[in-house]
């Protein structure tokens, strides 16, 4: 399988993920349980099949320090997308900030992504 083709899954679950993160805000509060529970589990699958695949492709690249790095990144965004999510599901007084955190980390997550990608393809 090709580099490309191995992020295609991870990819399209990221991409599911921010259409029911947009319906989830759009459909108001209280949250939809549903729209909550399938952004909340699509992303969870998403972040699951992107680290195996992470991990895997590791196995057999050199291990640059600015791809450690960007993995890093990519796995603090990931860290900050629950945690924050969780919090604004819980209602807590922070909303604006968390929501914030909740906007930038998947655009951030995304740049890390393409160097990474970029990375992996000039080693595989
Ligand atoms: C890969 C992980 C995730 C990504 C990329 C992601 C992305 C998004 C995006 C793009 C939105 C729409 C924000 C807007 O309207 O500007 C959103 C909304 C939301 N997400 Fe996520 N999300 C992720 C994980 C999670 C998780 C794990 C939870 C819950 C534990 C969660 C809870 C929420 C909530 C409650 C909203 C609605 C916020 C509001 O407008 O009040 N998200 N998400």
């Amino acid at each position: 399988m090709g580099l490309a083709a191995k992020f295609v899954i991870p990819g399209v679950l990221f991409i599911l993920t921010l259409v029911f993160g947009f319906w989830l805000s759009r459909s108001g509060k209280p949250y939809n349980g549903l729209i909550f529970n399938i952004h909340k589990l699509i992303a969870l699958a998403a972040v699951i099949v992107a680290a195996i695949r992470a991990f895997n492709a590791l196995k057999i690249v050199e291990a640059q320090p600015i791809l450690i790095a960007l993995l890093i990144v990519i796995g603090l965004c990931a860290v900050a997308l629950f945690v924050t999510g969780a919090l604004m599901s819980a209602n807590k007084p922070a909303y604006p900030s968390l929501l914030t955190i909740h906007r930038v980390a998947p655009l951030l997550a995304v740049i890390a992504a393409i160097g990474t990608l970029y990375l992996l393809g000039g080693t595989t």
